[in-house]
């Protein structure tokens, strides 16, 4: 049999990423990051589009070339359906359909979020099924149980904002700009990570809420600078660890008891906040405390790349998933 290649398109928010999977290995992975929204404070959805128009052609050449595919020898295309910004998931899907068109060969619609729990299968070693993943992105966090490639199951999920947020936001709040995550996550290394407390929220089940964290950042702050208006600049540090600290309190113990409810101990986190070092380093610390066997995916697959699509196009290919032509883009996860 002739080998299995894809080249799998990621757009959903503000990177624009192509990889090439031969044979269920990444052969290549480019991914273009939209600086502009920076300036702005967070991802403007018609800019992202936009960008995704001007990056695509050169993004996906690049990840043929690195790859050393060319045109005629893919199987597949493979893009993100869902969910996302729908006009630069639109950019992608239209991308990918339109290539598969002329070249005849069938597409593969992926979800995102599905996406991101399989990053932890691109390299060995990879966690054995059934493993739970902690999935902590800007717009999600969700504790799946992962039973195969294709068959996952959310018993956990933010009632409100996602972790993701809880760093951008916070950040903002502390004059940062965006994306705040990586850089709390900075500074957070020289701070004190006990120095202050922050409201946690007191959830019955296996879901997470950030909102409340949120105003008790908020209402401190405010009270803090009226006495000192140089309050967040002297303390800067102390104050993104404790937020980190704080964030990552209620991200564990919520994994801790998905792990005792499940009795599963290969236990996984993908998204975004993945590439946090103090999550990093509680997820292992756990590993010894809870006797877990714990995956973390290598930094490039941790925030949004096309590689952890192309891998879960790769097991879609498997079982013959393939998506037809009016299989459209969707804002929400179907
Ligand atoms: O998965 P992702 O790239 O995009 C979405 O699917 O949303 O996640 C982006 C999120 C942002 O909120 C960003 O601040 C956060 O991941 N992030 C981090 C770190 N790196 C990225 N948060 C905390 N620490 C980091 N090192
Ligand atoms: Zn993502």
């Amino acid at each position: 049999m002739s080998a299995i290649k894809i080249l799998a398109i990621e757009s959903s928010c503000d990177e624009t990423s192509a990889a090439v999977i031969i044979d269920g290995k990444i052969m290549s992975n480019i991914i273009c990051t939209q600086a502009i929204h920076e300036k702005y404070g967070g991802v403007i959805p018609e800019s992202a589009s936009r960008l995704h128009i001007k990056n695509i052609m050169p993004v996906v050449l690049e990840a043929m070339e690195k790859s050393n595919t060319t045109k005629p020898e893919l199987s597949a295309i493979a893009y993100t359906q869902s969910p996302g910004l729908i006009g630069s998931l639109l950019v992608g899907s239209c991308f990918a359909k339109s290539m598969a068109q002329a070249l005849s060969i069938p597409t593969i619609a992926v979800n995102h979020m599905q996406a991101h729990v399989l990053s932890n299968l691109i390299e060995s070693p990879t966690p054995n099924f059934p493993f739970l993943c902690l999935t902590v992105s800007g717009g999600h966090t969700q504790i799946v149980v992962c039973h195969s490639p294709l068959e996952q199951e959310i018993i956990g999920s933010t009632i409100d904002d996602a972790a993701g947020e809880a760093f951008d936001k916070s950040a903002k709040m502390l004059g940062l700009p965006y994306p705040g995550g990586p850089l709390i996550d900075k500074y957070a290394q020289l701070g004190n990570p006990i120095k202050f407390k922050f409201a946690e929220p007191n959830i019955k089940n296996l879901d997470y809420s950030f909102s409340g964290l949120k105003t008790s950042i908020l209402y401190f702050l405010q009270k803090q600078k009226k006495e000192n208006p140089q309050f967040i600049e002297e303390n800067l540090n102390d104050l993104c660890a404790s937020i980190q600290h704080t964030i990552i309190k209620i991200l564990m113990k919520k994994l801790i008891l998905a792990s005792k409810q499940t009795n599963i101990k290969e236990v996984c986190i993908a998204g975004g906040v993945s590439a946090n070092s103090g999550l990093r380093k509680a997820l292992k610390e756990n590993a010894i405390t809870q006797s877990w066997k714990t995956y973390i995916p290598k930094f490039e697959y941790c925030t949004d790349n096309a590689a952890m699509i192309a891998i879960t196009a790769y097991y879609k290919f498997l079982k013959n998933e393939f998506a037809d032509l009016q299989t459209t883009a969707s804002a929400r996860s179907l």
